[in-house]
């Protein structure tokens, strides 16, 4: 994929280990060529802003079984869509998802655009998202840099700027090391090594499929990133 081994061993990885996620399609599917549905990765990367992955995948199911595409839930009444994210918290989240829905399907012939420049312009959705959706929908090869990938390319790297002033060098090495193929599966494995194997106490280096190529893990400090500024006293 021209961007070395880390891509690579991490989309292997990924083919065997993925997360299943109801708006994700299975390694299998997608390599019989069937692709992500933008209007499920846009609803769930806007779930998600705020919110464990266990806490919406019940949401994501009621709100894809009751309005199963972007033209559906531009067409819902307010208050119901209100209810059906009632405990999800951040309401404004739910009162910019109507609003990006109608847009989509009222100005955009119902497809979302393509770019993360394009789909920062919708209600709701920020440069963490905009990109999110861009490489997982549409495979456009960006960083995407959430608390999981800040974790595992601060380790890869073993950067010792303590956070949050390392967030724009840990975008550019996240970018120094996103394949051209596949950048969306790349961004969904580097969030699932993070969840599952680089985690912030006690990572399972010893069966991570990076071990090879992890400045932290040769150093013996892993565990010690990423760095954090002190606390400011209150
Ligand atoms: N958090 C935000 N987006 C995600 C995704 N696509 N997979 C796993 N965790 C996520």
């Amino acid at each position: 994929d021209g961007k070395g081994p880390i891509g690579g061993s991490l989309l292997k990885w990924y083919d065997a280990h993925a997360r299943v996620m109801p708006w994700r399609v299975s390694p299998a599917d997608r390599a019989g060529g069937m692709r992500p549905d933008p209007y499920r990765v846009w609803l769930s990367e806007v779930m998600l802003q705020q919110t464990t992955v266990a806490a919406v995948r019940d949401y994501f199911h009621r709100f894809t079984e009751r309005w199963p595409d972007v033209a559906a839930l531009a067409a819902a009444e307010d208050a119901d869509v209100m209810a059906q994210w009632a405990g999800l918290g951040y309401y404004a989240r739910a009162r910019n998802l109507l609003k990006c829905a109608r847009v989509v399907a009222d100005e955009l012939s119902g497809q979302f655009p393509q770019t993360a420049p394009e789909l920062q312009k919708l209600p709701g959705i920020g440069p963490y998202t905009a990109g999110a959706i861009a490489a997982i929908a549409f495979d456009a090869p960006v960083p995407v840099v959430d608390g999981n990938v800040e974790r595992v390319v601060s380790r890869l790297f073993a950067v010792q700027t303590p956070l949050p002033t390392a967030k724009p060098e840990l975008t550019e090495l996240t970018a120094q090391i996103t394949p051209d193929q596949r950048p969306g599966d790349f961004a969904q494995a580097m969030m699932d090594l993070g969840a599952t194997i680089c985690t912030p106490r006690n990572p399972a280096c010893a069966i991570c499929p990076l071990i090879g190529a992890c400045a932290a893990q040769a150093q013996g400090i892993a565990a010690d990133l990423p760095r954090k500024a002190a606390k400011k006293p209150k």
